[in-house]
C-alpha cells in the first residue's frame, strides 16, 4: 500500500516594497556594484519599513498561502515561524503571527536555524501531521536581517534583504515529501554569529558602541562549507528518495550568494538552468530565501504536478538540509 505523505497545499511570499540597490549602497560604504555582482550575484534587496518587524512581514506572507489552501486562519492547528530576526528575544515570533492572522486554534513556537530553518520547520511539521497530532500546519520563513546587518561594513551589508514566505502543510494522496535530510555542526557556530544581546554578553553601552549587536561573519570560511554541505545535502536526500539528480526538474536552493550555486550545481552534476535564481532581486533573506524561491516556482509556473523539486539550504550553526518533494497542486 502507498504510504500517505504530507504535502504543501498553498504558498505565499510578501516582499516589501522599497528597493536599495548596488548603486545606493555604492554611497552607504566603499563599495561597488561590478564587486557585488561579479562576487555575489546581486543588483538589489528589499527593506522592510521602520513600523514592521519580522512578524508582520511573516504575516502577509501567510495570509497569502492560507487564501491559496482554501483554509481560514481559525482552522489552522500548528504553526511555525523560522526566523533569525524575531520580533523580540520572547514571545516567540510565531505568537505575533497568529495574533495578527487570527489563528487562534494554532500551537505556535519559533525555530532557530538561521538559514535553514524554512526546511527545519518543514520537517518538524511534517512529524506533527504525519503522526496525527494536528490536520494542518502553517510554516513561516521570515526574516528582517536590515534590524541586524552593520550598514558600515560592507564584507556584510551588501549581502543581505528583507521578506517571507509562507507554506500550508495537509496530508496529501498524491505526491508530497519523499525525504528530508538535515544536519548541523555546532563547532562552527562561530563562522556566523550576533555576539551580544544574549545570555553570553547581554546587551550594555559598550557592546553598542563596538556594533556587536549586528550580524558577524567569516564569509570566506562560510563559502567552502556552504558549497560542500549544501551539495551532500541535496544528494542524500535524494538518495533516500531513491533518486538521483537526473530526475529532478527543479532545485530551489537558498539564495547566498550565485557562486556557491554554481559550484553546487557543478559538483552534483546538475545543469544551472535547473536551478530557480532570485538572488539578483533579494539578496540573501536567510529563512525566507527558500520561502520565496518555493513560492515564485509556483506563481512562475516553473514547476508542474509530478515534478520532482529539491529544497536545500545552509546557514549559520553551522546547520543545512534539503528536503525532495514531488510536487502535486
Ligand atoms: N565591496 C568591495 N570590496 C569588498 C567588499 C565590498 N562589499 N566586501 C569585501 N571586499 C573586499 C575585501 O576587503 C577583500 O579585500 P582585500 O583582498 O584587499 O583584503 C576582497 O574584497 C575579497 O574579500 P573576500 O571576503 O575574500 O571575498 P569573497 O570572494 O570571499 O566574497 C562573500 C565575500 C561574498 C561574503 C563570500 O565569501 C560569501 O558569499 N560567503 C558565504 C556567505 C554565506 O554563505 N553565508 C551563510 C548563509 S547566511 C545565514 O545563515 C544568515
Amino acid at each position: 500500500m502507498k504510504k500517505e505523505r504530507v504535502g504543501i497545499v498553498g504558498v505565499g511570499a510578501y516582499l516589501p516594497e522599497k528597493i536599495l540597490t548596488n548603486y545606493d549602497l555604492e554611497k552607504m560604504v566603499e563599495t561597488s556594484d561590478e564587486w557585488i555582482i561579479t562576487r555575489t550575484g546581486i543588483k538589489e534587496r528589499r527593506i522592510a519599513s521602520d513600523q514592521d518587524a519580522a512578524s508582520d512581514l511573516g504575516a502577509r506572507a501567510a495570509e497569502v498561502a492560507l487564501k491559496d489552501a482554501g483554509l481560514t486562519p481559525e482552522a489552522i492547528e500548528l504553526l511555525i515561524c523560522a526566523t533569525i530576526t524575531p520580533d523580540m528575544l520572547f514571545p516567540s515570533t510565531a505568537c505575533f503571527i497568529q495574533r495578527k492572522i487570527k489563528a487562534k486554534n494554532a500551537v505556535c513556537f519559533d525555530i532557530s536555524a538561521a538559514c535553514t530553518g524554512y526546511i527545519y520547520a518543514l520537517n518538524i511539521a511534517e512529524h506533527f501531521l504525519k503522526n496525527g497530532t494536528y490536520r494542518n500546519a502553517l510554516v513561516v520563513g521570515t526574516e528582517k536581517l536590515s534590524a541586524i546587518t552593520d550598514w558600515k561594513d560592507r564584507s556584510t551589508c551588501v549581502l543581505f534583504g528583507d521578506g517571507a514566505g509562507a507554506v500550508v502543510l495537509k496530508k496529501v494522496k498524491q505526491g508530497g515529501i519523499i525525504s528530508t535530510y538535515l544536519g548541523s555542526d555546532g563547532e562552527q557556530a562561530d563562522l556566523l554569529k550576533i555576539p551580544a544581546g544574549g545570555s553570553r554578553m547581554p546587551a550594555s553601552l559598550s557592546t553598542v558602541e563596538a556594533r556587536l549587536h549586528f550580524l558577524k561573519m567569516e564569509g570566506t570560511e562560510l563559502f567552502k562549507h556552504a558549497v560542500r554541505l549544501m551539495a551532500e545535502a541535496a544528494e542524500k536526500a535524494l538518495a533516500q528518495a531513491g533518486l538521483t539528480c537526473k530526475d529532478v526538474a527543479y532545485l530551489i536552493p537558498h539564495q547566498a550568494n550565485i557562486r556557491i550555486l554554481q559550484a553546487v550545481a557543478k559538483k552534483i552534476g546538475l545543469p544551472m538552468e535547473k536551478i530557480y535564481l532570485n538572488i539578483e532581486k533579494y539578496g540573501n533573506m536567510s529563512s525566507a530565501s527558500t520561502a520565496v524561491a518555493l513560492y515564485e516556482t509556483v506563481k512562475f509556473k516553473k514547476i508542474k504536478k509530478g515534478d520532482i523539486i529539491v529544497l536545500v539550504a545552509f546557514g549559520s550553526g553551522l546547520t543545512w538540509g534539503a528536503t525532495v518533494i514531488e510536487w502535486a497542486q
